[in-house]
């Protein structure tokens, strides 16, 4: 994978308001290929609208972004999605009435290798893609360990694999940034495990995460960079070990937090 140990995501003074509320105040963030970036900051204080600026939901009031050297900014969601931008959201978004291995083909969607006007000529290529794509699905789906659920709705997982079946399906358009929002939200401690190894695993293949996360324990672990935010804005940046040596960042936002 390209990219590891280069910035691949760099924001310059990155704002975003919704009418009073300013969200996110003059943020600036380099990401390097290959690390996990995590987001911390209390309840309300921008981080999935940081996330939302950087995967193209909304578009920022002012500020820079670039991604791998290309300009994001005024591109829409599903084109960075091509450039190798993935993302989950904070609430889930499956199609719950689909199957679990269906879930994952959506995501699939926006990586097919031939045209769609083949899809109507070429009734081979069709299916010979459509295969590449079910062989692809189910291993995204033993990555995540859920194979064995694969023929099940998706609607009828737990919370804590519905989570996962989520990261599957933003892994299925092969992206190189990976951004989760509160991934261990409602997960229980094995479930936690099981996420936090999978995405050392992503990392070692060479992955950049950018992780919105509640849950310290977990960010202090993984974390290779964490920035935390306050208020729209950016209070500290720095490693973890940083982190939790920073007064302002106990105060504001560790003290009750941390184990
Ligand atoms: N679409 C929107 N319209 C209006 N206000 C919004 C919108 N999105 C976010 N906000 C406001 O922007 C601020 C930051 O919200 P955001 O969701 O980014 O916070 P957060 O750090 O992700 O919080 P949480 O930890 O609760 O998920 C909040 O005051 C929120 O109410
Ligand atoms: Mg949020």
């Amino acid at each position: 994978m390209t990219g590891a140990g280069e910035i691949l995501l760099r924001a310059e003074g990155l704002r975003k308001s919704f009418g009073g509320v300013q969200a996110v105040r003059d943020i600036s963030l380099d990401i390097t290929g290959g690390t996990v970036f995590a987001v911390i900051g209390p309840n309300g204080a921008g981080k999935s609208t940081l996330l939302n600026l950087m995967s193209g939901i909304y578009q920022p009031d002012a500020g820079k972004l670039t991604f791998s050297g290309v300009d994001m900014i005024g591109m829409p969601s599903h084109r960075r999605v091509r450039h190798g931008l993935a993302r989950t959201f904070q609430k889930i978004r499956l199609f719950k009435q689909l199957s679990v291995l269906e879930n994952v083909l959506a995501g699939f969607h926006l990586h097919h290798q031939i045209p769609p006007w083949q899809y109507i000529l070429h009734g081979a290529a069709f299916r010979r893609d459509r295969e590449r794509c079910r062989d692809d699905a189910a291993n995204l789906l033993a990555f995540v360990g859920l194979k064995p659920r694969a023929h099940v709705p998706a609607g009828s997982l737990s919370y804590g694999e519905q989570r996962m079946l989520e990261v599957a399906r933003a892994l299925a358009t092969a992206p190189r940034l990976l951004m989760i929002d509160e991934p261990a939200a409602g997960l229980n401690a094995a479930e936690v495990e099981a996420l936090l190894g999978r995405i050392v695993a992503l990392r070692a293949r060479g992955m950049t995460v950018v992780m919105v996360e509640h849950n310290m324990d977990l960010v202090m672990r993984i974390a290779d960079r964490i920035l935390v935010m306050d208020y729209g804005q950016h209070l500290f940046e720095g490693t973890p070990a940083d982190v939790q040596a920073h007064p302002g960042v106990i105060a504001a936002y560790l003290g009750a937090e941390v184990r």
